[in-house]
């Protein structure tokens, strides 16, 4: 019996924030349907390691040292996978970062530094769109292609307590719109992922400090796994989202929607 083909079979992709996470098992899963997976982060030796699970469950890519709020650093990047497989055919923009790496962790919004907010802005706000840009600027030269950018249920609520990070997530939903919007004429869709509370290194600390409360308001009554958002993200960046573009797809066990 012939293999079936993947849903991303010969595609060149990208993915920042591949070290960790949500991007690490979005790359696992790309390698999986058959694309090529330049794997980014900030953390080369995280990028590495990624790529290193990649080989060995059978797939190939790149490994490339990024920090998405640096526009030469993303250019760069964009290069990179470029000239490793010869164009690039989808991204999933989905670096970021928590209130507790800007010092902000419980903050309210009044009380926020301008360095934090900054800081914050810079790699979850502008990091994706800088990314955005040199992508777009890839794929209409190659006559298309498909963008998700990570934005979360704090791109849909308020979520006291939790300072500039909803600002950006927000933010990251707006983006995505008004990128669908400006170039589904150039045949690029863009779409969001908003993830809900996912078991990754990122929420260890609020698991471990109130992870029954987080829980207790979650209809699935638990967290989510980094697997179940790179499904979405797959199914999004595939053929079979062709009329899907400026959505924002939410993963979150029905946190939103009580
Ligand atoms: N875990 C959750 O519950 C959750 C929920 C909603 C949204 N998100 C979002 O999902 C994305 C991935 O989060 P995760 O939970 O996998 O976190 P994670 O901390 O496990 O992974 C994030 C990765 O991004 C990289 N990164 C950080 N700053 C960077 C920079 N300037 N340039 C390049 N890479 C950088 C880190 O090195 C890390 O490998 C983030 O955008 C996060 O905001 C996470």
């Amino acid at each position: 019996m012939s293999r079936v083909a993947g849903l991303l079979e010969g595609k060149s992709s990208l993915i920042t924030g591949a070290g960790s996470g949500i991007g690490r098992a979005t790359a696992l899963a790309f390698a999986r349907e058959g694309a090529w997976v330049a794997a980014a982060d900030l953390s080369l030796d995280n990028a590495k390691a990624t790529l290193a699970l990649i080989e060995k469950a059978g797939g190939q890519g790149v490994a490339i040292q990024v920090d998405v709020a640096e526009e030469a650093s993303v250019a760069a990047m964009v290069a990179a996978t470029v000239a490793a497989f010869g164009g690039l055919d989808v991204a999933f923009n989905n670096a970021g970062i928590a209130p507790a790496m800007v010092g902000a962790s419980g903050q309210k919004i009044a009380d926020v530094s301008m360095e934090s907010w900054n800081r914050m802005l810079a790699v979850n706000l502008t990091g994706v769109w800088l990314c955005l840009k040199h992508e777009v600027q890839q794929m209409r030269q190659q006559g298309g292609g498909a963008i998700v950018n990570t934005s979360s249920i704090a791109g849909l609520l308020g979520l006291a307590g939790s300072s500039s990070y909803p600002v950006s997530k927000h933010g990251v939903i707006g983006l995505t719109k008004v990128a669908a919007a400006d170039h589904a004429s150039d045949h690029i869709r863009v779409n969001a992922i908003c993830p809900g509370y996912i078991e990754t290194p990122m929420t260890e600390e609020s698991r471990q400090r109130h992870g029954n409360r987080i829980i207790a308001r979650v209809p699935m009554s638990r967290f989510g796994e980094p697997e179940e958002i790179a499904e979405a993200v797959v199914f999004l960046c595939s053929d079979r989202a062709s009329f899907v573009t400026g959505s924002c797809w939410t993963a979150d066990g029905g946190y939103s929607a009580v």
